[in-house]
Parts: structure tokens; C-alpha cells; sequence
């Protein structure tokens, strides 16, 4: 059984989506041992309240300096034991000393095909805003392994959405969570927890 621990920090919906796939069967072979949120207030967190899933919050607010906060982050991490760390609308950078701490055992979804829109400064609504003035057609969503970098690590699974004409960022946003966040990332975990996933030369195969 793959014991998760996911970091989320807002409204939860592919935290909600892992929870649900679980529960449908789409996700075999997997648990959620705890979400853990840099924000107190995350929804994410009531979402695991309603699911009877322990939720912790380590908040940056709590502790002096980013060396401190990114240790308690990591302590919190460790106490749940898990097998893979799953950053489902997760806002913190991950730290080099949790990387280092699970190498390939780390992956993020990310709402654009990367390598295109993606790295520091791209995250949430401000993807598709650069999506929709740099006018291209198809955008979507990547989960990947998280390395040292932003965004840089071996692409596990991509989804490709439809950009329309009249979309504004707010509505691009949810079309890509509904039709490629939400499959990809519970996709990925019923891979990896069925051992399908293998890393060769920084190339992700699925057997
Ligand atoms: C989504 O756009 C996701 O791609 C990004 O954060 C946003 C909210 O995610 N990482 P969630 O609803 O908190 O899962």
C-alpha cells in the first residue's frame, strides 16, 4: 500500500480528485496518510476534515527564518511516513534538504505542458494569463518529479486542452483542472503505486 502525503496550500480540488479516485477504484493500491498545508485557512484541509484524512498545517508565519519553516515542513513530512509526496495546488517551493530527502518521491502538478509556461513566477491563475497573451491554441496540465529545479524534473504524464476563443484566465483555469489536473495526478499515483512508473536517464517509462 503507497502511503501519500499530499501538500496543498489552497481550495483542494486535486486533493479532492485523489480522494475521490480512491474511493472509486481509479487509485489502487494507495492511502492518504496526511495533507499537510503551509496555509491555515487552505479548504484543502476541511476536504481532508470531511474525509476523515489527518491534516496538519506548518505555516511559514510560525517560524523566523525560511531555514526553520522548510525544517519544520520536512519534520512534518517525515512523521507521516510516506512512501510518496504528492504537491496537489502546492504554493511553497520545496526545499533542496526534502528533494535530497525523497529523490524521485516528490511530484507536482502543474497547469501548463511544460517545458512551456512553467518555472518561477508561473503558478496558478498567472499561467493562464501568460497562456492566453502569448495566444496559443492547446495548453494543459503535466505531472512531473520534483527535482532541485522549478518545474524541471522527469515528466511523467501529460494532457492536452483546448484553448477557446473568449476564454478569460478564470475559465482556461478550470478547464484545465477538469479535463487534464484532475485525471493526470490520480492517473500518476495509480501508476506509481502499481509499479509502473521506471526513471531512465531522466526519461520517465511507463510499463
Ligand atoms: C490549480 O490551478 C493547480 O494547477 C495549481 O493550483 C491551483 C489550485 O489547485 N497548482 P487546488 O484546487 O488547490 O488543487
Amino acid at each position: 500500500m503507497l502511503r501519500l502525503a499530499v501538500l496543498v496550500s489552497g481550495g483542494g480540488t486535486n486533493l479532492q480528485a485523489i480522494i475521490d479516485q480512491i474511493r472509486q477504484g481509479g487509485i489502487t493500491n494507495a492511502e492518504i496518510a496526511a495533507v499537510i498545508s503551509n496555509n491555515r485557512g487552505a479548504y484543502a484541509l476541511e476536504r481532508a476534515r470531511e474525509n476523515g484524512i489527518p491534516g496538519l498545517c506548518v505555516s511559514p508565519k510560525d517560524y523566523e527564518t525560511r531555514e526553520a519553516f522548510n525544517q519544520a515542513l520536512l519534520e512534518a513530512v517525515r512523521s507521516v511516513n510516506p512512501d510518496l509526496v504528492v504537491l496537489a495546488g502546492c504554493l511553497v517551493v520545496i526545499p533542496k534538504i526534502m528533494v535530497d530527502a525523497y529523490p524521485n518521491r516528490i511530484i507536482n502538478i502543474h497547469p501548463a505542458l511544460i517545458p512551456s509556461f512553467c518555472g518561477t513566477g508561473y503558478y496558478g491563475l498567472k499561467v493562464h494569463e501568460a497562456v492566453l497573451k502569448r495566444g496559443v491554441k492547446v495548453t494543459g496540465a503535466t505531472v512531473h518529479f520534483v527535482d532541485d529545479g522549478t518545474d524541471t524534473g522527469p515528466i511523467l504524464l501529460q494532457k492536452a486542452v483546448e484553448v477557446r476563443e473568449g476564454d478569460t484566465p478564470k475559465v482556461l483555469q478550470q478547464r484545465v483542472m477538469e479535463e487534464a489536473e484532475w485525471k493526470i495526478l490520480p492517473k500518476a499515483i495509480d501508476l506509481i503505486a502499481n509499479g509502473r512508473v521506471q526513471i531512465r536517464d531522466g526519461i520517465v517509462h511507463i510499463v
